[in-house]
């Protein structure tokens, strides 16, 4: 049964699209089944794996609005082991023609259904806002990675953002967890970087992933050769960052089947919150083991 993981942040430009293009290479290189969907009418997933626009292709909009079956509108990523379901600009459409629908959160839910025994990942991009598409995603998923830009603010940001998911398991879905927080376009040699990475790891803890995605050129570049990294500059410290972090998400969900357990969530983000306020220093490594309770 295939574990479905939205790559969300509201804040654009943070490398969702970038994290689920290669993570999806990864995971489908170690041999997991993957699905990626594109979830953003921006269809930036579906151009960086090597599908220029094309009007006649079918897309996510006619499994979300017009009922066609997923696996009609998936189409071989050409990595062995990674199937995508493309986006396009129609989707823009597809976040308002759900407004008046019966269930308009969980169409996507309703759509995959029938094929998580097929995969053992599925992960959905998501657009930088909180639509319609962006609520569905979250709906259909057991968990969110959200990729944070070391840069000024990124504390009170993801505070915001795990507060919403929060509120949103009170209401769409109980069941999402936080699969990890990921730090993106990483510069050692900064001050900043270091920082803002330091004070992320000291208020969610063993939330945010050990593995850390450097800004390294090559990931900028892969896309518009239409592979993902690994197939563009295998030695690169990016194709390195991103194979690291597919060994940790399926070293996570061995660990949550010898447990028996999902990972505990986070409902640290009001902490961070003020902590960002006030200048954030210290607090231990057990700020993302706090429950989810904190209303
Ligand atoms: N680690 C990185 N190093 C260098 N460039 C990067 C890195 N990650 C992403 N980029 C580049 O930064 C830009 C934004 O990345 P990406 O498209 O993945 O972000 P996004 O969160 O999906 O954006 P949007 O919110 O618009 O969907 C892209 O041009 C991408 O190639
Ligand atoms: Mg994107």
């Amino acid at each position: 049964m295939a574990r479905v993981i939205s790559i969300a942040n509201q804040k654009g430009g943070v490398g969702k699209t970038t994290t689920a293009v290669n993570l999806g290479a990864s995971l489908a290189v170690s041999e997991k089944r993957t699905l990626l969907i594109d979830c953003d009418p921006q269809a930036n997933t579906t151009s960086a794996l090597g599908f220029p626009k094309d009007p006649a292709r079918r897309t996510l909009y006619q499994t979300l609005i017009l009922g066609e079956p997923i696996e009609r509108v998936m189409v071989d990523a050409k990595v062995e082991g990674l199937d995508l379901v493309p986006s396009d600009k129609n989707l823009v459409g597809a976040a308002v023609e759900l407004v008046p629908m019966d269930d308009r959160e969980y169409k996507l839910r309703a759509a995959i259904q029938g094929i998580r025994e097929q995969y053992e990942y599925i992960l959905i991009d998501c657009p930088p806002s909180l639509d319609l598409l962006t609520l569905n995603a979250l709906a259909a998923s057991d968990s969110v990675l959200v990729p944070i830009q070391c840069e000024y603010l990124a504390l009170e940001g993801v505070s915001e953002l795990l507060d919403t998911l929060m509120r949103l398991r009170r209401t769409i879905n109980p069941a999402l967890s936080v699969e990890g927080i990921l730090l993106t376009m990483y510069d050692d040699r900064t001050t900043l970087s270091k920082q803002v990475a330091a004070d992320l790891r000291s208020f969610f803890g063993s939330q945010v992933f050990e593995s850390v995605i450097p800004r390294n050129v090559r990931l900028a570049e892969a896309p518009s050769h239409g592979i993902p990294v690994i197939f563009y500059d295998i030695h690169s410290k990016g194709a390195e960052s991103y194979i690291q972090l597919a060994k940790e998400v399926i070293v996570n969900a061995q660990k949550r089947v010898g447990q028996g357990t999902e990972r505990v969530d986070s409902g640290a983000g009001a902490n961070a919150s003020a902590a960002a306020a006030g200048g954030a220093s210290g607090g231990g490594s057990s700020g993302g083991d706090v429950g989810p309770g904190a209303d």
